[in-house]
């Protein structure tokens, strides 16, 4: 067998040992393709794979033509928005992610543009703390619930809304469960988002919504860019001069907000919210032990196609 592992944004040195670990121990081949800058490197590196590891890269029908011995593809991570589901299923190929494994690396970073953004971006003048915050999550997966136990310790009040977890469930994490999105952004001083970019929730972060927000409002996304109606939030910040968003997903209109919008609005030079060593080990091993087990085993826990 042989394993393609895909990364334009590579894992750390430790994760792609780990990964060549577990292919050893099977048997199998493995082979690397990090950085890539052209597609055609990818279409050429499919070729005679078994199997890939991928994080944010794109499996499109076009990879999957070209992949003609394919019969797994693993994200590394949690979002799986970059795989063409009915693509895969069309060419028998397995789909799965790696759910939770990234979530705490995620939610870290969360925090660290928090305190960037409530600190003025650290440009000495005097700030404000989060402590006594109401802290706004939205969507109460792997991500949201690692961010309500970080949150806790920066004593912040903390409420969330899911549209597909019950209110009993967040409430059982000691966290506020809010009837809406709308209610939401209305009552919190902050929101962060951690929902997946889908049909429904794209550019569902607009205008009406985020204009909801208090005075001083902040937005943080470290979910998807796809998520947000740009256009939208530029007006409404353009409007109001107090709010602020923090980011580590740059928007397609990353030029105009940062021109606009000096000293409250921040995007990492790279997507890095699963960017740890720790992630990396954790979702790159998983994914490993998950080949492994569909190709030995049958396996198909984590499947995202079925
Ligand atoms: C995820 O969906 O797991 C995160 O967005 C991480 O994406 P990355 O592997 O591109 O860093």
């Amino acid at each position: 067998m042989k394993i393609l592992v895909a990364t334009e944004k590579p894992f750390s040195g430790v994760a792609v040992k780990g990964i060549k670990e577990v292919f050893d121990a099977a048997g199998y081949e493995v082979a690397m393709l990090e950085k890539y800058t052209e597609k055609s490197q990818l279409l050429d590196a499919v070729k005679d794979v078994d199997a890939m590891i991928i994080r944010s890269d794109k499996v499109d029908a076009e990879v999957l033509d070209a992949a003609k011995q394919l019969k797994i593809v693993v994200r590394a991570g949690a979002g799986y928005d970059n795989i063409d589901l009915a693509a895969a299923a069309a060419h028998n190929v397995v789909a799965m992610n790696t759910p939770g494994q990234n979530a705490n690396s995620v939610a870290e970073l969360v925090f660290g543009l928090l305190v960037f953004g409530v600190r003025n971006f650290f440009n000495g003048t005097s700030g404000t703390e989060l402590k006594g915050k109401k802290l706004g999550i939205l969507a109460f997966g792997n991500v949201g619930r690692n961010v309500a136990r970080v949150a806790k310790g920066f004593g912040m009040d903390i409420a969330a809304y899911d549209a597909y977890c019950p209110a009993e469930v967040i409430e059982a994490a000691g966290v506020t469960a809010a009837k809406s999105q709308e209610e939401l952004f209305e009552t919190c001083d902050i929101v962060s988002l951690h929902i997946p970019a889908t049909p429904e929730t794209k550019q569902s972060i607009n205008y009406d919504l985020v204009g909801k927000m208090k005075k001083g409002g902040i937005l943080v996304n470290t979910a998807r860019k796809e998520v947000i109606d740009e256009a939208g939030l530029i007006k409404l910040m353009e409007e109001r001069e107090d709010l602020k968003y923090l980011t580590d997903i740059k928007p397609d209109a990353d030029a105009e907000f940062a021109e606009k919008f000096p000293g409250r609005y921040f995007a990492t030079p790279k997507k890095m919210g699963a960017q740890t060593a720790e992630a990396n080990v954790n979702a790159g091993i998983a994914a490993a032990n998950q080949i492994v087990g569909f190709l030995r085993d049958g396996i198909t826990k984590f499947q995202v196609n079925k």
